[in-house]
């Protein structure tokens, strides 16, 4: 643990098949006005909704409700909330959905009472926040993103193309409790599933594919890859393997919840990438994630060569018969690959709506040097076009 560091997360995690029982005794701590966020129409089918209105009815709460936040929220969404914030002095936002509800609620909760122009100081400037934010407590339906328990929120500027990631403070949005039921998960699609499940495997290896120390994190990392692989392959079979959906569950809000990035200085820039992907496609994040994975390795392996082959060996099992470690670790990275097969995830940018001419606007992307390699724009352009 070379680098020092200061660890709090103050989420409060109600976690299994009764976790709501909790919100009653959550919802007390705040005052009478909730804004209920959420999607397009999952909640209501499969019941949550019609649940959770119970609940705010009987502990009196008065309740706003915003509906219909796109996967990728939109920043448009973001401001209609804020309005009803303002209007209807909101003392807690309640976002009930999956990454992308959670993280518009965050961006409601720092819009609200700011100054001037939100998406320029808040997003492409990542200036400080120093307005009141509202507090913001979550029910998740959809693992992946860890939203649950973590202060990013993303957010698409469609007028701009623009997709971009605002790490908050983590007092300020990291919701404040966050009521986790795997059961919500049975009813997502195996699409949207096996994006998050990418999503969850992105964001442990964008931690571990840094660094050349012995470093605790690295081996949790390493568990809670096996324990996603173990899981996701059974929650393939059966999508109502309570087990497994709980495993899957647990390793998206561990995975981003920072536990696992301390001491390290961490990659992140395939989910750069990615988030551009997004913002000219709209495609699922974890599916533009999975896409663009195998091909990054590839191009920047020799850099860290020593990890990537202590991951060819720990994760997927590949073994040393004297073959040379670059050989290793492309070994690692092609299991990597057939697992992506595995989930039935696309492997290329054309799938998923990419067109040639958007590839040099896609690799106009934010170039962050934490990895084992520095990237610029030629070189992301390469890569692009080695997965199209
Ligand atoms: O709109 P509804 O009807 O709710 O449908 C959603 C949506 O279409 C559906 N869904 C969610 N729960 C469901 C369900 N369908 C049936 N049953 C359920 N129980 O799934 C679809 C996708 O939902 P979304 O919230 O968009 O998915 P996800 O959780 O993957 O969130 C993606 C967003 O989070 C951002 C991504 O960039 C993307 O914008 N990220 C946020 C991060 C963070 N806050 O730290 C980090 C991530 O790396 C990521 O960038
Ligand atoms: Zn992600």
């Amino acid at each position: 643990m070379l680098y020092d560091f200061s660890f709090q997360n103050p989420t409060r995690i109600h976690f299994g098949k009764s976790a709501l029982n909790k919100l009653p005794q959550e919802l007390n701590e705040y005052g009478p006005n909730v804004l209920l966020v959420y999607g397009k129409a999952s909640i209501k089918k499969i019941g949550l909704y019609d649940q959770v209105m119970d609940i705010l009815k009987a502990c009196n709460k008065n309740v706003v409700e915003l509906a219909g936040i796109n996967a990728n929220p939109r920043y448009t969404q973001l401001l209609e909330g804020a309005r009803l914030v303002r209007d209807h002095k909101i003392d807690l936002i309640l976002a009930v959905g999956g990454g992308s509800v959670i993280d518009c609620a965050k961006g409601i909760a720092c819009a609200a009472y700011a100054e001037g122009d939100v998406w320029q100081r808040y997003y492409v400037n990542q200036e400080s926040v120093t307005n009141q934010v509202v507090p913001v407590g979550s029910i998740l339906t959809m693992a992946g993103t860890g939203s649950e328990m973590n202060s990013g929120s993303v957010i698409t500027n469609e007028a701009e193309n623009l997709k971009i990631g605002r790490v908050y403070p983590l007092a300020l949005v990291t919701p404040r409790f966050s009521i986790l039921n795997p059961e919500y998960t049975y009813s997502v699609p195996k699409y949207q599933m096996v994006s998050g499940i990418f999503d969850v495997f992105s964001h442990l290896m964008e931690q571990y594919f840094s660094g050349n120390d012995e470093c605790t994190s690295d081996y949790l990392l390493e568990g809670l890859m096996l324990s996603l692989i173990s899981a996701s392959r059974k929650a393939l079979i059966d999508p109502k393997d309570y087990e497994a959906r709980s495993n899957i569950m647990w390793c998206a809000t561990m995975g981003l919840n920072k536990i696992l990035a301390v001491s390290k200085t961490q990659d992140w820039e395939v989910h750069m990438i990615e988030h551009q992907l997004g913002a000219y496609t709209d495609c699922a994040h974890g599916i533009g994630l999975a896409i663009i994975s195998p091909a990054y390795y590839r191009y920047i392996f020799r850099d860290g060569l020593h990890k990537f082959v202590r991951y060819a060996k720990h994760i997927w099992g590949v073994e040393d018969h004297g073959q040379g470690d670059e050989a290793i670790a492309l070994e690692g990275i092609a299991r990597l690959e057939a697992f992506i097969q595995e989930l039935g995830i696309p492997a290329t940018l054309r799938e998923v709506g990419a067109t040639e001419e958007m590839l040099p606007l896609i690799a106009n992307s934010t170039e962050l040097g934490g990895g084992y390699k520095q990237l610029n724009q030629d070189d992301i352009l390469i890569i692009l076009k080695t997965c199209f």
